[in-house]
């Protein structure tokens, strides 16, 4: 029988879901958090797990290289891959959000300049809102960009909002709620219908006994 491939973002993303699988009866003994390996079979050996960066579990995903993938639903939006979106684990839970400093207020009559690390979801938001901007992409710290005045604001991830707090920026509007989902290959739902459908309705039911860990 073929295994079943699931994608996991590495990092925070993979210890939920792990922890996440376990509760619907996937496990993965010589699974190490400390440990380099990207690949693991569960102890059916039906199942098997590969480790990848979390911008990349949609292509794996839309390209049939996994069945199935784990990945926040920021990546989603941002990739935009051809993919099932099928479950909310429920875990991983923040807010994609428009910030900025305190006192700046968003104008219909000049160009807005915006950095974020996921353009394509704020150029998005900014389009549907008939506010014309140029978005620049930066790769991390974007919370930089308006305090010396790179951009007017950032389109970003706020989980605590630590960061924007101790940088003097706030919320000014929210965009999307994220938290991680469950995605599968349009393919694979067909030809690996019984397994995938079976790990879906525990994954499911795993969800509703409670989140492995509260935060992300
Ligand atoms: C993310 C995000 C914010 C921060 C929000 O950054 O881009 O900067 O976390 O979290 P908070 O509201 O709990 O403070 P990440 O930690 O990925 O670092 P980065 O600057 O390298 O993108």
């Amino acid at each position: 029988m073929d295994k079943v491939k699931v994608a996991l973002a590495k990092g925070r993303t993979a210890e939920e879901a792990i922890k996440m699988l376990a509760m619907a009866g996937v496990e993965f003994m010589d699974y190490n958090k400390n440990s380099r390996k990207l690949i693991f079979t569960d102890t059916t050996g039906a199942v098997e797990m590969i480790l990848v960066k979390s911008g990349d579990v949609p292509i794996y995903v839309e390209k049939g290289a996994a069945d199935i993938g784990v990945v926040g639903k920021d990546v989603l939006l941002e990739e935009e891959a051809d993919v099932f979106e099928v479950l909310n684990l429920n875990f991983g839970k923040c807010r994609m959000c428009v910030c900025g400093r305190k006192d700046f207020e968003l104008s219909f009559n000049r160009k807005l300049i915006v950095a974020s690390k996921y353009p394509k979801i704020a150029k998005n938001y900014f389009d549907l809102k008939g506010i014309h901007c140029e978005v620049i992409r930066l790769n991390g710290s974007v919370e930089l960009a308006p305090i010396i005045g790179l951009a007017d604001v950032i389109v970003d991830i706020v989980e605590s909002g630590k960061t924007l707090k101790e940088n003097h920026l706030e919320v000014l509007q929210e965009v999307s709620d994220i938290s991680a989902r469950l995605i599968v290959n349009k393919v694979s739902l067909k030809t690996k219908s019984t397994i995938i459908k079976n790990i879906i309705q525990k994954l499911e039911e795993a969800t509703l006994k409670g989140e492995p860990n509260e935060n992300r």
